[in-house]
């Protein structure tokens, strides 16, 4: 897919602005604080309904005005679609074309993104819930049933630590609370476990490709109980959550489920966080965008849009141009700079825009 052009009304520094983007590699050229991020921000936002950088939307909304508007005009195999959300203080509004879309799950992955940004660099060492809404996210832009089984699963959640929270606790109903949220686990955790046995092949294999120094990198999906068989699995989940009845009651919390899991990852068998370095860390999530990227592809036979955000800082020229190069070649890719030197060596369609205080101009377009 390819994003033909975006405007944006009120959104971050932006009061209006609107651009054309070219296929192949859009460069955002500028100096710090001109609004390159919040651009890719907007773009990422209209693909999952998710501000990368905040929680808090109105921060999205420019200083003192009261909503701000994305509009995107997208290329897809199926055909033009224009992609709209407008993000007031009440909440959002979506369309599609011109057809009010009244729920999110019907909006979210139409504009397909993947994205870096700098703090992706802490993937491995931050929180579990990180990763794991790492794969949620991911899922969710690909299959809105998924997106249903995680939102059930945590309303379940949330009624069954209610229900232990209770001093007279009915153990009838926490049967049928258990049953429900297994129910939804054995999906969340299926779909997970092949996301990540994907990732984890394709993101050895680029690792190697993109590294001087090979390494044998596993991504590994962590949960406590699994079993190939569907009733086989259910039954053997049900009965951990049944051993961890008591422990549950006296902590008035759920101890086992897909909220509790995680993705181990390892570096020639160590874990990854203790033993790679600053620039192989860099390696490994180039390395898994690339694999995600095939994956994507794999699910929707088209291309997503690639988003990197100050994405070259760091890395050396050779490492730099080797990630161009494993990048698809049909993929649409929008990379932040505050420097173009960085990028003389790219030998793709390549057009630049010079942003400065939020006017974005096209400076040249090169043709390889
Ligand atoms: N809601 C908002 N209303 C108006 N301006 C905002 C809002 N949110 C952020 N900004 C402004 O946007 C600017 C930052 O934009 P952005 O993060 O896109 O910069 P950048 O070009 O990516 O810079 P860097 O190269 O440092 O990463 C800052 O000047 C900030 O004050
Ligand atoms: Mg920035």
């Amino acid at each position: 897919m390819k994003i033909n052009s975006l405007q944006l009304t009120n959104f971050r520094n932006y009061k209006k602005c609107q651009v054309q983007l070219s296929s192949g590699i859009n460069v955002l050229l500028g100096e710090n604080a001109q609004g390159k991020t919040n651009l890719l921000e907007s773009l990422s936002f209209v693909s999952s309904l998710r501000s990368f950088r905040i929680n808090n939307e109105s921060q999205l909304i420019y200083f003192d005005k009261e909503a701000s508007k994305i509009k995107c005009e997208l290329e897809k195999t199926t055909g033009l679609k224009s992609l709209s959300v407008v993000i007031s203080k009440e909440g959002k509004s979506l369309m599609i074309n011109d057809t009010l879309i009244k729920k999110s799950s019907n909006f979210i992955g139409e504009l397909n993104t993947v994205l870096f940004e700098p703090s992706d660099l802490g993937f491995f060492e931050d929180a579990p819930r990180v990763r794991r809404r790492f794969m949620d996210m991911e899922l969710t832009k690909l299959s809105s049933s998924y997106l249903s089984h995680v939102n059930s699963y945590s309303r379940v959640l949330k009624q069954r630590n209610a229900l232990l929270k209770q001093l007279e606790f009915d153990s009838d109903t926490l049967d049928i609370l258990d049953q429900q949220l297994i129910n939804h686990h054995i999906v969340i955790v299926k779909n997970r476990r092949q996301f990540i046995d994907f990732l984890n092949t394709q993101c050895n294999n680029y690792f190697n490709q993109l590294s001087k120094a090979k390494a044998n990198l596993k991504l590994i999906y962590k949960t406590d109980v699994f079993h190939e068989n569907d009733n086989e699995f259910k039954k053997h989940c049900l009965e951990k959550l049944k051993m961890n009845r008591q422990r549950d009651l006296y902590f008035k919390l759920t101890h086992f489920g897909a909220h509790r899991d995680d993705i181990v990852s390892l570096f020639n068998d160590i874990q990854l966080s203790q033993v790679a370095s600053q620039g192989q860390k860099r390696l490994v999530i180039l390395s898994m965008k690339l694999a995600l990227i095939d994956y994507i592809h794999d699910k929707l036979n088209e291309q997503p849009v690639l988003l990197l955000d100050d994405v070259f800082s760091e890395l050396d020229k050779d490492h730099q141009k080797k990630f161009i190069q494993l990048c698809p070649k049909d993929i649409q890719t929008i990379i932040t700079t505050t420097d173009l030197i960085s990028l003389e060596y790219i030998n793709k369609v390549i057009t630049i825009f010079d942003i400065k205080e939020v006017e974005i101009t096209l400076r040249r377009k090169s043709i390889e």
